[in-house]
């Protein structure tokens, strides 16, 4: 299989053992033994690449309003970890940059999933490509992935040099067209888009394919061993990272 990444993915950093797309997120994967994460990357009003997953703060800080309108001295007056446990209390919204040392620093592989609300699509793929390429200069990048088609095309023409993964939900019929077209070297999609179908084409093509979010065992087992090349998953307790 053409993937020398490892096969289990820590979710949104840390998966459900900590708040989502957080450094304590990325602590908690490294102290469990996980070696890759992944996590979601969206513009703030400043432009500045941050963690996050939804395009509105409520869900995961005591901020209100949309990332997009929120500049960087805003964000980094929000609680992100609160929300998730008292314990938390006080967990910054990362910025990119803090995210990207502390990987660095703690040995973690990463995908970066290129999140763009809406309407900052190509903004969003080329900033956060071009800030990657800065981030991991002289080091293994991490893999670029993203839901939007036009996000990829921008990090494409930013830094044509960093991998790129398709993220989707179900692949579409021409999965493979589309992934040639964007010069993407993965394909992301949902644990139960995986059929044996599937499966044929990518090995026949050569393409690593990944699936999420995996939070059942079983599950994750019989992915793995029908050779999906990876799973994201929350459940870090329940799959430990010597899981095969
Ligand atoms: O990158 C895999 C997965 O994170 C995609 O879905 O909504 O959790 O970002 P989501
Ligand atoms: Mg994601």
């Amino acid at each position: 299989m053409n993937w020398r990444h490892p096969r289990l993915i820590a979710h949104r950093c840390g998966g459900a053992l900590a708040p989502e797309n957080t450094l304590a997120g990325l602590r908690k994967a490294a102290e469990l033994g996980y070696r890759a994460v992944e996590f979601d990357v969206m513009l703030s009003a400043d432009g500045t690449p941050v963690l996050i997953h939804d395009e509105t703060l409520e869900r995961t800080t005591d901020g209100r309003g949309r990332v997009d309108e929120t500049s960087d001295a805003e964000l980094a007056r929000l609680d992100a970890g609160s929300r998730h446990g008292a314990q938390f209390a006080g967990e910054p919204v990362p910025s990119f940059g803090d995210a990207a040392e502390l990987c660095q620093a703690l040995g973690l592989w990463a995908n970066v999933e290129i999140k763009p609300s809406a309407g900052h699509e190509t903004e969003t793929g080329r900033r956060v490509a071009l800030e990657t390429r800065e981030l991991w200069s002289g080091q293994p990048p991490p893999l670029l992935s993203s839901f939007s088609l036009e996000a990829l095309a921008a990090a494409r023409e930013a830094a044509p040099e960093l991998p790129r993964g398709l993220l989707v939900e179900a692949p579409p019929a021409d999965w493979l067209g589309l992934l040639r077209r964007l010069d993407c070297i993965s394909l992301h999609c949902r644990g139960y888009g995986v059929s044996p179908q599937l499966l044929g084409e990518a090995r026949a093509a050569g393409v690593p394919l990944l699936a999420y979010t995996v939070n059942d065992p079983e599950e994750a087992g019989l992915l793995l061993h029908a050779g999906v090349a990876a799973v994201f998953t929350d459940r870090l307790d329940l799959i430990p990272p010597d899981f095969e």
